[in-house]
């Protein structure tokens, strides 16, 4: 980097190579110490931080000054690198410290209302209010700069695949992606609204129809949805798009981008990454995005107990329920009150009850241990790897519900207990994700990944009749748990559109009114296209080691959609309301 005038140096940057040196560094006031005749000042930049000297017997009016400064002044220090007495080995400039010829204050600051230090002390909110307080914190300052590391990685990565980066509108219309709309309304069109984009879905489809081939943007989304610590109401994707790929293909880009990008924290990711189908995902790991980092895997039961005369299972062959369970190492181990809270817990998810078997001192333990004998019961712990010294845990129900309720009880008890390895990466593809579901809400099927994705061709003659069962061309990349990608091979065919929109209960109408120019536009000539987004904030999380999306976003937003700094959203005046044709009800 080269250094204004007002500096030779950046903080961070000296070392034993700089001693005998005169240097100028420019910064903040991050600490400044009294001990007897010496005034010790650390001085911070976006580069790191350095020890300053003020040294009252040889340049009195230098440390009186020196005394003057409180935290956060920003000032320019002349002086000499010189080799520190005693090396402060949990400082990256441990090694040396400047000895101060010259002090001038650039300008004074309040009192911050925190320590601006790592870890951080003050509360969310106060953090949040004062953004560009907290933003000086170095490991904020660190991640920031390893999001821009990784956008330059993929930019460049992409770029030599081809791709061409291409804008597309923010002032829109809705695109469906299972979230509500941001709406802006129009001046000059009274009554109308534009829809913030959800993502650029038909955009860069509308893209490959134009011949552009291979698309890509690093752009914000816009989603109104609940909020949690992997969401926000704006968000970034890497939005990709390319003509004529299959899955593989789409695989193939992306793995070795992950790789270089990965490859900026020192992480070593080895493609290929594991495929599995949502199918698998879910009867293994009761989740669409199972965390591949530890094993305690769910396995079907329902074979070794339907025999048995013990009335639940009875109960459970005539309903066409299942059984269901998986194994923890060690806990044999358990209390009574353990056991109590994980049952608790599973009530809390759905379950009914929840049912364990110990196996100690080379017997199995049960509530069920009456009902069932020690055969079938080693024949569970069999199928589940229960070995001596563990504990299973099991649940009767609708597949669904069981899925649900021990893939929630699987991460929770893994956590609690340490059993997910620290420093571990799971990547991981999930595949063949259904084409549609149920919503009971909304009263038709809704598409599972989004309206424009192509069904499987084996299961298109179940369209119209089980929709349920078709699957899409859909993927999931996974890593740890977190879903930080999302695409699919896309529809081409008008006639194809029409039959999806026809299968989510909306008419020709509709359909027409919603997502007329696109259906026009594949009329022209679509190649068979597909593409993926990835969440870059969830990526620049688990890269930087965060366990929030806020923590690697300059300015977010709290879980309720508010930027504490601005204090927005806000009201706005009655005059700028009637200039946008609005009145409000209230
Ligand atoms: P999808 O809706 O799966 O796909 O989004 C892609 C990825 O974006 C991330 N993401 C979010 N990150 C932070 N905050 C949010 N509110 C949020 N919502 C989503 C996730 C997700 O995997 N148009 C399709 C992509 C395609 O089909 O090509 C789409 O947007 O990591």
């Amino acid at each position: 980097m080269q250094p204004t005038t007002q500096r030779t140096h950046y903080c961070g940057t000296l070392s034993l190579d700089h001693v005998g040196q005169t240097v100028t560094l420019a910064g903040w006031v991050h600490r400044r110490r009294e001990l007897g005749g010496l005034t010790f000042i650390d001085l911070r930049d976006r580069s790191g931080i350095c020890q300053v000297l003020f040294n009252a017997e040889k340049h009195p009016d230098l440390h009186r000054a020196a005394k003057d400064v409180r935290s956060e002044y920003v000032v320019q220090v002349g002086g000499v690198v010189e080799r520190r007495q005693a090396v402060n080995p949990n400082m990256a400039t441990g090694a040396i410290e400047v000895v101060a010829t010259d002090l001038q204050v650039l300008n004074t600051a309040k009192t911050p209302p925190f320590v601006i230090d790592d870890p951080p002390q003050a509360s969310d909110d106060t953090r949040l209010k004062y953004r560009y307080l907290d933003l000086r914190r170095p490991r904020l300052q660190a991640n920031l700069k390893l999001r821009h590391q990784a956008a330059l990685t993929i930019r460049n990565y992409l770029a030599g695949q081809g791709f061409l980066e291409l804008e597309t509108p923010f002032l829109t219309k809705s695109t469906p992606e299972g979230a509500r709309d941001y709406l802006v309304p129009s001046r000059v069109n009274p009554g109308m609204f534009y829809a913030l984009p959800q993502s650029p879905q038909l955009f860069k489809q509308l893209f490959m129809i134009a011949g552009y081939d291979r698309y890509y943007q690093i752009v914000r989304c816009f989603r109104d949805e609940d909020l949690r610590a992997d969401r926000q109401p704006e968000f970034t994707q890497v939005d990709i798009e390319m003509s004529f790929p299959t899955q593989e293909t789409i695989f193939a880009l992306i793995e070795p981008m992950i790789q270089q990008v990965f490859a900026l924290a020192d992480i070593d990711v080895r493609p290929p990454f594991p495929r599995m189908t949502y199918a698998e995902a879910m009867a293994s790991y009761g989740s669409d995005k199972p965390d591949s980092r530890f094993e305690m895997k769910i396995a079907d039961l329902s074979t070794i107990v339907e025999n048995t005369e013990a009335a639940l299972f009875k109960q459970a062959a005539a309903e066409g329920w299942v059984t269901r369970g998986f194994n923890v190492p060690g806990g044999a181990n358990y209390s009574r009150k353990e056991l109590q809270t994980i049952e608790e817990e599973a009530r809390r998810l759905g379950a009914k009850g929840l049912i364990w078997i110990k196996r100690k001192e080379g017997a199995f333990q049960s509530p069920v241990q009456k009902q069932l004998s020690q055969e079938i019961l080693a024949g569970m712990a069999a199928r589940l790897g229960t070995a001596e010294g563990d504990c299973a845990f099991l649940q009767v129900g609708p597949p669904g519900d069981v899925s649900r309720i021990l893939g929630a009880l699987r991460l929770s008890i893994a956590r609690r207990e340490n059993l997910v390895p620290a420093n571990a990466y799971g990547f991981l593809w999930v595949y063949d994700f259904p084409l549609v579901e149920w919503s009971p809400e909304e009263n038709r099927w809704v598409a599972c990944h989004h309206p424009f994705t192509s069904p499987h061709e084996d299961d298109l003659p179940l369209l119209e009749t089980e929709p349920g069962k078709v699957r899409a061309k859909a993927y999931d990349l996974v890593l740890n748990g977190t879903e930080i990608g999302g695409g699919s091979i896309r529809i081409h065919r008008p006639e194809m559109q029409q039959a999806m929109f026809k299968a989510l209960g909306f008419s020709e109408v509709e359909a027409g009114l919603r997502f007329g120019f696109f259906l026009d536009a594949l009329e022209y000539g679509a190649p068979p296209h597909g593409g993926i987004a990835l969440g870059f904030d969830r990526i620049c999380m688990i890269l930087a080691g965060e366990s929030s999306i806020r923590d690697v976003i300059a300015f977010p937003k709290t879980t309720s959609a508010l930027c504490l700094m601005t204090e927005s959203p806000s009201p706005v005046d009655a005059k700028q309301l009637g200039e946008l044709h609005i009145k409000l009800d209230r």
